[in-house]
C-alpha cells in the first residue's frame, strides 16, 4: 500500500533484494519464451491460418462472387433456393457475408486446393467453420484470402460468431466437400 510516502524517500537507490532479482529474471526469461513461442507455434503447431488480407470495395467483391456463381452453379438448395456453386479445383472461390446469410453455398472437391476469398457487404461478421475450429473476422472493405485444402468429405457449416443484429442467429452458411 502506498497511501503514505515510503520511509526512505530515495528508495530507488537501495540495493535490490535477492528475491526481487530472481523474480525479475524469471519474468524476463518467461516473457522471452512466450515471445519465441508465438512464431514457433504458428509454424510448427499448424493451428493458425496463414491468411492474407486486401482492401476491396463491397461492390467489387459482390461482382466477383456473382460472376463465379453465374458460371459454376450446379443446383439450388433449401427453401430460399440459394445457389450451390461447384467451382473448378484449384481456383479462386468467393463467399460473401451480409445480413443475414453467407452466399452462395460452395461445393468443393476433397484433396483439392482453393483460394477462398471472404468479405462482408455491410457490417462485421464472424466466419466460424464447423466442425473444424476455424475462425475469421470478416469486415466490409477488406477481403480475407485463405488457402484451403479440404481433407475430409462431408457437410460443413459456416456460423456467424460476431453479433450482427436481429437475424444473427439465423446466419448459417454451408460448404459441401465431395469425393472426386
Ligand atoms: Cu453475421 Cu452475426
Amino acid at each position: 500500500m502506498s497511501i503514505f510516502p515510503p520511509e526512505k524517500r530515495i528508495w530507488w537507490k537501495e540495493p535490490i533484494e535477492r528475491s526481487e532479482i530472481l523474480w525479475i529474471v524469471i519474468a524476463l526469461v518467461w516473457s522471452l519464451i512466450m515471445f519465441v513461442m508465438m512464431p514457433y507455434w504458428h509454424i510448427a503447431g499448424e493451428q493458425n491460418l496463414s491468411n492474407e488480407a486486401y482492401r476491396i470495395r463491397p461492390e467489387v467483391f459482390a461482382e466477383r462472387t456473382e460472376a463465379m456463381a453465374e458460371k459454376y452453379t450446379v443446383r439450388e438448395e433449401g427453401d430460399t433456393g440459394i445457389p450451390v456453386v461447384h467451382p473448378p479445383a484449384g481456383s479462386d472461390i468467393y463467399m460473401l457475408a451480409r445480413l443475414w446469410e453467407w452466399w452462395p453455398v460452395l461445393e468443393l472437391e476433397k484433396d483439392q486446393t482453393y483460394r477462398l476469398h471472404l468479405s462482408s457487404m455491410d457490417y462485421q461478421h464472424g466466419f466460424s467453420l464447423l466442425p473444424e475450429n476455424i475462425n475469421l473476422q470478416i469486415h466490409p472493405d477488406y477481403e480475407m484470402v485463405v488457402t484451403i485444402k479440404p481433407n475430409r468429405s462431408g457437410e460443413y457449416s459456416v456460423v456467424c460468431n460476431e453479433f450482427c443484429g436481429i437475424g444473427h442467429h439465423t446466419m448459417v452458411g454451408r460448404i459441401h466437400v465431395v469425393d472426386k
